[in-house]
């Protein structure tokens, strides 16, 4: 029987670059800050006038309850996008911030795992239901789910580039080694120009020599791909979702509001050199 190669044509035309910077925001471990990083980044992005999108790909649903969206608010989701039931622009919703969007995530993203399985093109279902559906925004940022399934995966192939938020404890770098691979055979296979936009350390502890240590053996095999800016370890931050809103609303003059302020600012700059 003859091969068929669904995936062929799409892994060979890149990504459009006249829309909005795609960035996955991705590490298998749960608990690092992705969604904190998603939440708050792009929050302070909206602020700097840009339009952005955050679509929440994880079933949990960390990102639309942290910007405090309803149940209701989160009927139409992700997941009918993923299945090619509802056009993106249809799911996008307000978030009560300015310039900020959102593609809310419900539970039954979870089922989508399994569903997109059996499906053609199971990689490219993100990917073809944002064709044409991006336009006017200048950043979409993907909240990813804890772990290397079809979901990420999905984000990884509609993405121009990945945002990976490394916590700084023992073992961080092995356990991005697993990412990276992944990144790469993407790469390979489907998505020839995904970029590592960068990494960002995240709860990082000054008091802690451990934290340092990290930091300094990250920035040795990453150079300069890791941010100057670390979020540290700060209680405002995980108050915040409780209350339904980014830290940045929450409490603006605590030290992690400041650093994802800082974060955006050099994430524009790099954005801005790499662009070029
Ligand atoms: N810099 C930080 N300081 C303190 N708590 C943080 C920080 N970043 C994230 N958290 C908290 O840690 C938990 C995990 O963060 P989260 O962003 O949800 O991780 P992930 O999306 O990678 O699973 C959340 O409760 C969050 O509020
Ligand atoms: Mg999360």
């Amino acid at each position: 029987m003859k091969r068929f190669a669904v995936s062929e044509p799409y892994a060979l035309a890149p990504i459009p670059t006249t829309g909005p910077r795609v960035i996955a925001i991705a590490n298998q471990k749960g608990g690092v800050g992705k969604t904190t990083t998603a939440i708050n980044l792009a929050t302070a992005l909206a602020a700097t006038e840009k339009k952005i999108l955050i679509i929440d790909l994880d079933p949990q649903g960390n990102a639309s309850t942290g910007l405090g969206l309803t149940a209701a608010a989160r009927a139409q989701s992700t997941y009918q996008v993923l299945m090619g039931d509802l056009p993106a622009r249809e799911a996008m919703r307000s978030s009560g911030i300015g310039n900020l969007w959102v593609i809310p995530a419900g539970v039954d993203l979870a089922g989508a795992e399994l569903e997109l399985v059996a499906e053609m093109g199971r990689e490219f279902r993100l990917r073809m239901a944002l064709e044409g559906q991006l336009d006017g925004l200048d950043y979409v940022l993907i909240d990813c789910p804890p772990a290397l399934g079809l979901l990420t995966l999905n984000a990884l192939v509609a993405a121009h580039a990945v945002m990976v938020p490394l916590q700084c404890e023992f073992f961080a770098l092995e356990g991005i080694s697993h990412l990276v691979k992944t990144i790469e055979r993407v790469r390979r296979l489907f998505n020839h120009d995904l970029d590592i936009q960068g990494i960002v350390l995240t709860m990082f502890d000054r008091r802690n020599n451990l934290s340092d240590m990290v930091a300094a053996d990250v920035r040795g095999y990453f150079g300069s791909k890791v941010y100057n800016t670390v979020i540290p370890r700060n209680v405002r931050i995980s108050e915040a979702p409780s209350h339904g809103k980014p830290v940045l609303l929450y409490d603006l003059k605590c030290a992690g509001s400041q650093a994802y302020l800082h974060l955006a600012g050099e994430m524009i700059k790099r954005e801005r050199g790499w662009a070029a």
